[in-house]
């Protein structure tokens, strides 16, 4: 149980705010590439609780600029793309990316008031189909080479989703090994292919133990949680036998990160990025490591499941996330069908707006969440020191933060420790896009009967 200060400290991410500082060091995702691919690349933006205009001009340039007009302070959301940047729609002040004002048309041709404004600008960079987008002073951090951003973008698909509560409980659930054997229950296995919001139902390692089964009857996993250099990295293990462990490896990357696995194949990296502090969105790219992706299927997919232009979920807390009793009763733990997503989503947003951490009791299976709380701390009180944060690296630190490795499958019960690495290495190796591992990493990987 923590104080309402120590709530706070933790969930507040307004300019003036311990937290809110520690986040304005990091890029924040701000928006997908798709939702600048129309006529009109102008869109409002809101983020860690401020307001801007996010826009492409005519050169293709990204800007990023506070979206009330220094001028009288109308929207620059309604703004015309012309020019060679925003107009203003009320009486026509012109900005380019840079926030420069290049033109006052209502002011005699004399006028020098354009010389003296500075709009704000943030630097934008575009990512594998995310939009990121730097709040904070001085120098943006150099990006780490994680997979999502090393595999060419035809191996990435990115898409977001909006989440009514705290960026703080969207992640922890992320990192709560635990809650997948019973938020994510099903009562039935079945013979599934691999498919979005399935990651759990799908044959896994061993057609005669499909995952489905392997979360319910094993429901008390052993929780590994270690500090890394990028946040941390959490290992749960389902022990079936002697010979036969299910490992799952997964990681945080600070601050507001994690990845895991999707598949064999494919892993999801998956930001939760304050909107303000009720309020959040998930980005994630979805990586491959084999095949390049089929961009126009997954959104499809997925756009049967959110609705645009705010990526809203279709079940949502409006409709109850589809509550049904009865598939409660007989198919599911939740009866809010088969998308653990939507699973998820019921169970963050149900905590309220923002998690009333005074009132909750935590116990061994939250060991990865105890361990995050306490590195977000450090971290705060780093960032009021001329010290930098975990993850905010410069460009050489930034070349040695890679993968992260992610698993799920069935390993040996001994040996689990390097066998996840292994696998790890296996799929590098065979990943198109990948560099060549290193000599030493590359040795023979010793195939295991059950695994993949
Ligand atoms: S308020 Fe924007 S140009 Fe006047
Ligand atoms: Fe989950």
């Amino acid at each position: 149980m923590m104080s309402q200060e120590q709530n706070d400290l933790i969930t507040r991410t307004g300019a003036a705010t311990p937290l809110g500082k520690l986040m304005r060091r990091y890029w924040q995702p701000v928006a997908l590439s798709d939702e600048l691919a129309g006529e009109r690349p102008v869109r409002p933006v809101r983020v860690l609780g401020e307001h801007f205009v996010l826009f492409r001009d005519e050169a293709g340039r990204l800007g990023l600029l506070d979206r009330d007009c220094p001028h009288r302070g109308a929207d620059l959301a309604f703004g015309r793309r012309e020019a060679g940047g925003l107009r203003c729609a009320f009486h026509g002040w012109l900005f380019d990316v840079e926030g420069r004002c290049l033109e006052t048309p209502a002011e005699p041709p004399t006028s020098r008031v354009c010389a003296g404004i500075r709009q704000r600008a943030c630097p934008v960079v575009e990512r594998n189909g995310i939009i990121f987008a730097y709040l904070g002073e001085g120098e943006p951090p150099a990006f780490p080479e994680l997979d999502c951003f090393v595999a060419p973008d035809a191996y990435t698909f990115a898409f977001k989703g909006l989440i009514e509560c705290n960026w703080l409980q969207a992640l922890e659930v992320g990192i709560d090994p635990a809650h997948a054997s019973f938020l994510h229950r099903f009562f039935h296995d079945e013979d599934v292919a691999e498919s979005y919001g399935k990651q759990f139902r799908g044959a896994s390692a061993d057609s005669h133990l499909p995952m489905t089964r392997i979360l319910r009857e094993y429901d008390r996993p052993i929780i590994n949680v270690e500090r890394t250099e990028y946040g941390m990295r959490i290992v749960a293990l389902r022990e079936i036998d002697a010979e036969r462990t299910h490992v799952r490896v997964t990681n945080q990357v600070f601050p507001h990160a994690f990845v895991i696995p999707m598949s064999q194949d494919m892993t999801i990296t998956q930001w939760h990025v304050p909107v303000d502090d009720e309020t959040c969105y998930w980005y994630a790219i979805f990586t491959s490591y084999r095949a390049p992706v089929d961009k126009a299927k997954m959104r499809a997919q997925r756009l049967e499941l959110y609705e645009l232009p705010e990526y809203r979920s279709r079940k949502n807390k409006a409709n109850d996330y589809g509550f049904d009793p009865h598939e409660q009763a007989t198919e599911t733990y939740t009866g809010m069908g088969a998308d653990i997503n939507v699973h998820d989503q019921w169970a963050v947003e149900s905590m309220g707006r923002i998690q009333d951490r005074t009132r909750e009791h935590l116990g061994q299976s939250d060991k990865a969440i105890i361990l995050f709380r306490r590195i977000l701390r450090e971290q705060i009180d780093k960032a009021a020191t001329a010290d930098a944060p975990l993850m905010v690296l410069d460009e050489r630190h930034a070349r040695s933060i890679q993968g992260p490795a992610t698993m799920d499958g069935i390993g040996p019960t001994r040996g689990w420790e390097t066998y996840w690495m292994e696998v790890d290495v296996r799929r590098r190796r065979g990943a198109p896009w990948m560099a060549p591992v290193p000599a030493e990493s590359a040795r023979e990987v010793p195939k295991l009967a059950a695994a993949e």
